[in-house]
């Protein structure tokens, strides 16, 4: 094995560990906090990921303040600790927030919002300009048919979560746990954001909190998945 074969073979081995090693974590160490640079490196993998368009239909809010996690406790039965008796991912969690989706607002073809963008988040000309704005018009319109508010809502949503599927797998390889969480009210989230921190919910809607720290203990469940051969079809 020359020595390019053998640092794959361990980076293979890394990455198979780290997505063993992540579990979906219950319950954290309340005492354990990550560090400022890791939790920026968790960050940057977040705000780096790949978006459909590149239209980056995502915000990440960060709440650290204990008062301002609490308002999300009576709705969020999935990270509020009911299930297991405790404080939950919530109350326990080093860094925990909510990844917002965009609205169509922002995120319909040709929006104000996207003209903008183009010009100056992605510096194109333009020409180009002009063609994002047929490709992506046709992709709403005929293509993938994502037309109603919602539709546009939820595309967003999918692109949210591949910002925290890599956001956990880069906590993972550092040996930081995480949980991801849908299992809270959208319509009353959506109320305490926009109402106790300010969020505009015409052009952001939540899509999914996050918790991120170390686990408090073993997790209560070994890892189960189908077998390969009933997960992936090669032809
Ligand atoms: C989008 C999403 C939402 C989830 N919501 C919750 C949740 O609200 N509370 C929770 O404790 N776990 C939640 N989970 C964790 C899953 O139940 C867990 O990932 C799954 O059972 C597989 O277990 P593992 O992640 O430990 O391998 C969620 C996972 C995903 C991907």
């Amino acid at each position: 094995m020359n020595a390019i074969t053998q640092i794959n073979a361990d980076v293979q081995k890394q990455i198979t560990d780290a997505f063993n090693f992540r579990h979906a974590c219950k319950l954290f160490d309340a005492e354990r906090k990550i560090s400022d640079g890791e939790f920026e490196t968790i960050l940057e993998a977040g705000r780096l990921s790949p978006t459909s368009f590149g239209h980056e239909p995502f915000r990440i809010l960060v709440i650290q303040t204990p008062e301002k996690r609490e308002l999300f406790r009576p709705f969020s039965w999935g990270a509020n600790g009911m299930m297991s008796g405790t404080d939950g991912q919530l109350g326990t969690a080093s860094h925990f927030g909510i990844i917002l989706a965009s609205t169509a607002e922002t995120m319909k073809a040709g929006s104000d919002y996207l003209q903008n963008f183009y010009r100056e988040v992605k510096y194109l000309p333009e020409d180009v300009i002009g063609m994002f704005n047929g490709a992506y018009g046709n992709f709403q319109s005929t293509d993938h048919n994502i037309t109603t508010d919602r539709e546009i809502l939820d595309w967003s949503g999918k692109q949210a979560y591949i910002v925290l599927a890599n956001m956990m797998t880069a906590g993972a390889l550092m040996g930081i746990d995480s949980c991801p969480m849908e299992g809270f009210d959208m319509e009353k989230t959506t109320q305490v954001l926009e109402q106790e921190f300010g969020i505009d919910t015409n052009a952001w809607r939540p899509a999914v909190m996050f918790g991120f720290g170390y686990r408090a203990g073993e997790p209560a469940f070994d890892k189960t998945r189908r077998s390969v051969e009933d997960t992936v079809t090669w032809f």
